[in-house]
């Protein structure tokens, strides 16, 4: 088990680069899947949630090779249809293999998914519309069985702009029979960069960044190679971080488009913003002011920088309200948050952040990827040692966060926590 030790407080300072996004990176290697031949993905993160996808598609018999931050899928000999349990148990995008294997073999099997302890997350909306392309579904045993002879286009309407659903349907839909429209469809980035992969390699999909995608079935789509889209998550937890700690940080291979509303609450903080074409450098010379904050799907505030923000606010002059729209329980990081002396209050999905002058730094647990980074980040700003267990969590979704933070000045050190020897029962 690792952890990470932070001394602090060090205001952040200098110039990092920012990786691939974990997000679209794993919606693509799923896409793979659809293509018979070799493809080749740059910009890839390496991380711990990239290596459980890449054990997923060998499970199901692609071949995956990683070169650098170069990734080579073949999936062109033949697969099988079954996603096992401590895969997908780890790794809740483990079941966007759903969509694709449906399309190429017609049935799939994956066990219910698990993974962050993010509220219930349920598949119902990835279901409901395979069902209305004509697939049949049983869950027993802890696994969904769907089969289908033969996807056919659709209107898919969703209940909520779910990304996930998106993607599996999207993915589904690329060599069904006939027309699919999905409405009310997800816009995050990510999506935008799955199509645009899927699209090189011969699909046709319009509307990309819209709420209404079209998608026309095609026979079959062609190997391709494509470059990932930089991390706007990593991005903007090391801006929110850099703004926290009163830094000076430029961060570079960023799409500062994906990033606009956070970019917009940091100013109302109290930041300096400016951007050029892929890079952005905030600079916080006073303490933050109190401002109020709402999560939602894009290009709303995104929920995966919550976290980040609540550390910021919680240092700020006055009280902020922050709504989290997307995901119920994401509030379990205010516990530990709290032990680091902020004065926060949840009342359903409302969080009232009393700023404070200075957080302490205590030992605390990652509870999931983004909550975690968020807590080395609160260490940062923290005075004295802060000690984040369970950093597992964070190495899923961060690639040398340590090695970036302590460019910028930190001091970050991971470490394995030594074996506790057990007293013997007698
Ligand atoms: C993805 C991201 C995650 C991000 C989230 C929202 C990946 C690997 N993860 O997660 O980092 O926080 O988008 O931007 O890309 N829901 C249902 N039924 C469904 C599907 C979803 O009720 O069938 C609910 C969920 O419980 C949740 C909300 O819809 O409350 C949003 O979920 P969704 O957009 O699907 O997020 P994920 O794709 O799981």
């Amino acid at each position: 088990m690792e952890r990470y030790l932070v001394k602090g407080p060090t205001p952040l300072s200098g110039r990092a680069e920012v990786g691939g996004a974990k997000n679209a990176t794993l919606k693509i290697m799923a896409a793979s899947l659809l293509i018979e031949g070799e493809v080749v993905l740059d910009g890839i993160p390496r991380i711990t949630d990239v290596y459980l996808m890449a054990e997923v598609l060998e499970r199901l018999g692609a071949g995956v090779q990683f070169l650098g931050n170069r990734l080579t899928i073949d999936a062109s000999g033949d697969l099988t249809d079954e996603t096992p349990y401590e895969l997908v148990t780890k790794m809740r995008a483990s079941i966007q293999v759903l969509g694709p294997l449906l399309a190429r073999l017609g049935r799939a099997r994956v066990a219910m998914p698990g993974g962050d302890a993010i509220g219930s997350r349920p598949i119902d909306l990835h279901l409901k519309g395979f069902e209305r392309m004509g697939a049949k579904f049983v869950a027993e045993h802890g696994y969904v069985e769907g089969v289908a002879e033969r996807l056919r286009g659709t209107k898919v309407l969703l209940d909520f702009p779910s990304v996930g659903a998106t993607e599996n349907l999207l993915m589904a839909a690329v060599t069904a029979e006939g027309t699919t429209s999905i409405e009310n469809a997800a816009r995050e980035p990510e999506i935008q960069d799955l199509i645009a992969f899927l699209n090189a390699s011969g699909a046709r999909i319009g509307g990309a960044g819209t709420p209404s995608l079209t998608i026309e079935g095609v026979p079959r789509l062609e190997p391709v190679r494509h470059e990932v889209i930089p991390d706007r998550i990593e991005a903007g937890t090391f801006l929110i971080g850099a703004v926290a700690s009163g830094g000076d940080v430029t961060l570079t291979g960023v799409r500062p488009d994906h990033l606009e509303l956070p970019l917009i609450k940091l100013e109302e903080a109290g930041a300096e913003v400016s951007q050029g074409v892929d890079e952005v450098t905030v600079k916080m010379r006073r303490r933050a002011a109190s401002i109020d904050l709402v999560t939602l799907p894009y290009p709303g505030f995104p929920t995966d920088l919550q976290h980040p923000m609540m550390v910021l606010l919680a240092q700020a002059k006055g009280s902020s309200i922050l709504t989290e729209n997307v995901f119920e329980a994401r509030f379990v990081f205010v516990d530990e948050l709290g032990r680091m002396g902020s004065q926060i209050r949840v009342d359903g999905h409302h969080a009232l952040i009393r700023g404070v002058e200075r957080l302490s730094g205590a030992p605390v647990r990652a509870p999931d990827i983004r909550a975690g980074a968020a807590l080395v980040m609160a260490g940062v700003c923290a005075h004295g040692d802060t000690e984040i267990f369970d950093a597992g969590h964070i190495k899923r979704g961060y690639e040398n966060l340590h090695g970036k933070l302590n460019g910028l000045g930190a001091e970050v050190e991971l470490v394995e926590a030594e074996e506790r020897s057990r007293p013997a029962i007698a």
